[in-house]
């Protein structure tokens, strides 16, 4: 009961699985949820004080098991990171309701589901929500119609529960990482585009999943314990830079 548990959602793989092990690292428990059952189980098997969760975050009934599970297993709830995201990029034309209910499903009616779960335990421990968004919620670009609409709501949805869920101790916040190259970001990112990124972000480079959960784990930490319904950008410096001419820094 002395150990802090954190819900990790998309912890299969990439930022949340980096996530994961962070927490590990400063003595958190962590309950790690992934509708991949066959890469979580890998994962989990060479941990310990985590518990695998293999459930989908867009399904209500998942959600409800996920958090009784979670609880019953720690005996509390510090802090929800919610990770898990798809990505499914395409031109307006081409986006079918079905690929827009896809993305929105897990993106934003995901983020949704568990952070209104978990709201009860988190108001006991005064724990925190960090949301991972992405640039593409902050800024609007080609092919992202459903991608980064479902992430500006959850932009948004971050200030709506700091809002509303801050005289309960809770805290809010929410992440927007640059381009960071994990099985998600390897699918839809082509050598052009990558070698694009390189130019336009300040740092030159992508960003290590490391780099994402340092932020995340900070945020959920209580060293951030007056920082809530913010939006930090972990993009080596491309969202200050606006339209960012690469020929005006060359
Ligand atoms: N990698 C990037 O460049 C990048 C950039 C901006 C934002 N992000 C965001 O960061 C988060 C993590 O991305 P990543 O690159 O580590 O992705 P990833 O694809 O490597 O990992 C995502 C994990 O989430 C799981 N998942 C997907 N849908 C789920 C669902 N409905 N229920 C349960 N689990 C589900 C997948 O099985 C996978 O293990 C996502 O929200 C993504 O949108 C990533």
């Amino acid at each position: 009961m002395d150990k802090k548990c954190a819900i990790v959602t998309g912890a299969a793989r990439g930022i949340g699985l980096a996530t994961a092990d962070l927490f590990l690292e400063n003595g958190w428990q962590v309950a790690m949820l992934d509708r991949d059952g066959d890469e979580l189980l890998k994962q989990t098997a060479t941990r310990e004080n985590v518990l695998p969760l293999v459930r989908d975050v867009s399904n209500p009934q998942d959600v409800a098991a996920m958090v009784r599970e979670a609880h019953g297993w720690a005996g509390r709830i510090d802090a929800l990171i919610n990770n898990a995201g798809v990505a499914e990029f395409g031109p307006i034309e081409d986006c079918d309701f079905a690929m827009w209910r896809r993305v929105m499903e897990t993106n934003l009616d995901g983020v949704f589901l568990c952070s209104q779960a978990v709201t009860p335990y988190l108001k006991d421990t005064h724990g925190a929500i960090v949301n991972i968004a992405s640039i593409s919620g902050l800024r609007a670009s080609t092919l992202r119609v459903a991608y980064g609409t479902s992430k500006a709501a959850v932009v948004h949805l971050t200030k709506q529960h700091a809002a509303e869920l801050g005289e309960f101790g809770i805290r809010v916040n929410c992440v927007a990482p640059g381009p960071v190259k994990t099985k998600l970001s390897i699918a839809v990112h082509s050598p052009e585009i990558i070698q694009a990124y390189h130019d336009s972000i300040p740092l030159n480079r992508y960003g290590s999943e490391r780099e994402l959960a340092e932020v995340i784990v900070f945020l959920a930490s209580e060293k951030a314990s007056y920082v809530s319904g913010q939006i930090v950008s972990v993009d080596g410096g491309f969202d200050s830079t606006g339209v960012g001419l690469p020929a005006l820094r060359a």
